[in-house]
């Protein structure tokens, strides 16, 4: 069982998307027993709350389901229990690695760094913007799913 959180700032936005994509993608390809997936924030903000509407209909219209998530903050036992901690941008790995202890520090990475030749690193925050940057968090943890798969099927 390979498991994996997904992390960003509110755990309302781009961490439940990820989630959402890289679970369809999971079942599309009946890996379901393989893998343990979940999400969190590193701020407790959005505590309890369902993931943002505008992911949500971003999600939806390209098949996918965020129904289901609530926010929660990372906590120190996640550290223990995930083997893949993915972090949506470079603030969220730094604040990660603040509070990660150290023999588990391999773990934490940028999710967007599965994305083979990939321009991008960082998932840009969408949450004070439009619906554009709702689709382009989409995009990115598409090709980053499908590239995180990829480099566990070459590992296997
Ligand atoms: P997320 O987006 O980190 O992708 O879930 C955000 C959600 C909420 C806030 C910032 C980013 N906020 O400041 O409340």
């Amino acid at each position: 069982m390979i498991k994996v959180l997904f992390v960003c700032l509110g755990n309302i936005c781009r961490s439940p998307t990820a989630e959402g994509v890289f679970r369809f993608w999971v079942k599309k390809y009946k890996l379901e027993h393989a893998f343990e997936i979940d999400s969190a924030g590193t701020s407790g903000y959005h505590q309890g709350e369902a993931p943002d509407r505008r992911s949500q209909m971003a999600a939806a219209k390209r098949g996918y389901s965020l129904v289901g998530q609530t926010s929660r903050q990372i906590t120190q036992t996640d550290f223990e229990y995930f083997d893949y901690i993915l972090a949506m941008d470079k603030q969220n790995l730094k604040d990660l690695s603040r509070i990660c202890p150290n023999q588990h520090h391999y773990k934490l990475q940028l999710f967007l760094s599965f994305i083979p030749q990939g321009k991008m690193l960082e998932v840009p925050d969408p949450y004070y913007g439009g619906e554009q940057g709702f689709n382009r968090v989409i995009d990115l943890v598409e090709q980053a799913s499908q590239g995180f798969l990829a480099d566990i099927e070459a590992k296997k």
